[in-house]
């Protein structure tokens, strides 16, 4: 089975969020499973392409509405695959350029959003054309790919590879739908009659480049069942495609995302100055020393750390924690937070540490050494997410015995069972309703299980335990694929 991946982020080489983790560690997983597959991705300025031995595979020119730009492929093995390779759909115009998705002197996205993903998507499609090598099915990811199942439908004759190729489509965020002036249908290279006067192009007044995969795409799914279900519930979820979801809710499912233990175990993670295991515990406690000391926050030995790795945007719970701020700090904790993202959060947070300096700092930063410390050096780990198509820091967290405290919604529900202590069951601390008095009870509650130290080691010893590797979920991925390839 030949699969081709589509993604406009994929770890090592880029990311803003779980995208690339997923990109980074699914192909790995198929791998093993068999699957002949391979990656493409935009090749951004920023990854580090002198790392990595490379191959120029082709040049060729795209046509994007009346211009045409140079698109140059050039591919190098994902590490730590036997042999998957990763393509990189390089332009100087649309790619080189400081940030992925955002302008970093605006602070916004950037205008011509739509343009830089036709480009690439119309590419991806030349270079299949001119390649030896067909995929049976091509499995595009979120907005960024999210024109490439009506292509392979409506452009086949232009392109014969396209023929009987199918496709899945993966949404990872129904939050970011790739919302266009209907203008640039126009550089789609799309026929004029395929998207005139066609609701599927449609969306007041505009193109929804989400609404179109879920219309052409062979067979849909998300990243958590739970989500699966919730996107097809109520606008809140489906940010107004839950109709569209629902029509096709025969193709719809919900698969699980997966952690890629090679990069999060504290058994042999590299960027953690102190490795430990559930057995040998004693490391996680010089890691939190060592937390504690980069952030320049005071070690107080019966305090709980509570850490959070998140983009500062309202999805994430952050309306929420500003309501409830002033309370959670009365309490007795420290929170240590990594994180950008909208401007009224780094205001909040600002005004926090002048306020509180001892018992909140934040690093208004990307940073993966400082994720992987606050994972390691953590006593809880806060997810109040408002909506989470899947969410992997809570599944991190567990590894790292810090211990989840989530708003049951999506993946949050699918992984953590709150913790019961009577029966010493469940991995963290949940709460269903999306209120900041539900919010700060759960806090209260996980701070008072954590001054039971015998009661803390189990539940500690449940979180790391949990066992969310790829292995699984890949293979109902290639059962996925099976069902539309056959
Ligand atoms: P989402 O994709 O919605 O942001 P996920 O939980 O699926 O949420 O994945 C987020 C990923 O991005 C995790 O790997 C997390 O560690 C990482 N991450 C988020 N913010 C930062 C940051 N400021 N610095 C480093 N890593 C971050
Ligand atoms: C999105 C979601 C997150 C999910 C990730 C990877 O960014 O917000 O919940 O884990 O995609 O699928």
């Amino acid at each position: 089975m030949k699969v081709l991946f589509a993604t406009a982020e994929v770890t090592p080489f880029s990311k803003i969020g779980g995208l690339a983790d997923v990109a980074g560690a699914l192909p790995k997983a198929l791998e093993h499973h068999g699957v002949d597959i391979r990656v493409i991705t935009p090749g951004y300025k920023s990854i580090a392409f002198k790392d990595y031995s490379l191959k120029d595979v082709a040049t060729f020119s795209v046509p994007v509405g009346a211009r045409t730009y140079e698109a140059n492929i050039l591919s190098t093995r994902l590490p730590e695959s036997e042999n998957v390779e990763v393509f990189f759909v390089r332009n100087e115009e649309f790619f080189d350029r400081e940030g992925i998705y955002v302008d970093e002197n605006t602070g916004e996205g950037y205008s011509d959003e739509a343009e830089r993903f036709i480009f690439f998507m119309r590419a991806i499609i030349q270079w299949l054309q001119g390649d030896s090598w067909k995929p049976d099915l091509l499995h595009c990811n979120d907005h960024h790919t999210a024109l490439l199942p009506a292509y392979i439908k409506e452009m086949a004759d232009e392109f014969p590879v396209l023929r009987g190729m199918k496709s899945v489509y993966t949404i990872h965020n129904m939050g970011y739908q790739g919302t266009h002036d209907k203008q640039v249908l126009q550089k789609t290279g799309f026929p004029k009659s395929v998207y005139t006067d066609n609701e599927t192009f449609e969306d007041n007044g505009d193109v929804n480049f989400m609404k179109v995969a879920l219309k052409y795409a062979d067979k849909i799914n998300t990243v958590s069942p739970t989500y699966a279900r919730e996107i097809m519930s109520s606008e809140e979820f489906g940010f107004g495609l839950q109709g569209v979801v629902k029509e096709r809710a025969d193709d719809v499912s919900g698969i699980l995302n997966g952690v890629d233990y090679s990069e999060w175990s504290p058994e042999h993670d590299d960027l953690i100055p102190y490795n430990y295991s559930a057995k040998v515990i004693s490391g996680k406690a010089k890691n939190r020393d060592e937390l504690l000391r980069k952030n320049r926050m005071m070690a107080e030995k019966t305090t709980p750390i509570i850490g959070m790795v998140s983009r500062l945007v309202d999805q994430k719970g952050f309306d929420l924690i500003d309501e409830a701020l002033d309370e959670i700090l009365a309490l007795e904790l420290q929170l240590i937070i990594l994180g950008t993202g909208e401007k009224k959060y780094h205001y909040l947070f600002a005004e926090a540490i002048e306020d509180y300096p001892e018992k909140v700092a934040v690093n208004f930063a990307y940073n993966n050494p400082m994720a992987h410390l606050i994972e390691a050096g953590s006593d809880l780990f806060l997810m109040p997410s408002k909506y989470e198509p899947c969410g992997l820091n809570q599944m991190y967290s567990l590894r790292y015995g810090t211990i989840p405290i989530v708003h049951a919604t999506g993946g949050l529900a699918d992984t953590i069972d709150d913790f019961n202590s009577e029966t010493k069951v469940g991995n963290g601390f949940s709460f269903s309703e999306y209120t900041s008095e539900a919010l700060v009870e759960t806090i209260k509650r996980a701070l008072r299980t954590y001054k039971n130290k015998a009661l803390w080691k189990f539940l500690r010893d449940n979180a790391m335990r949990c066992d969310f590797s790829w292995d699984v979920s890949a293979g109902k991925y290639v059962e996925l694929y099976q069902s539309v390839i056959e």
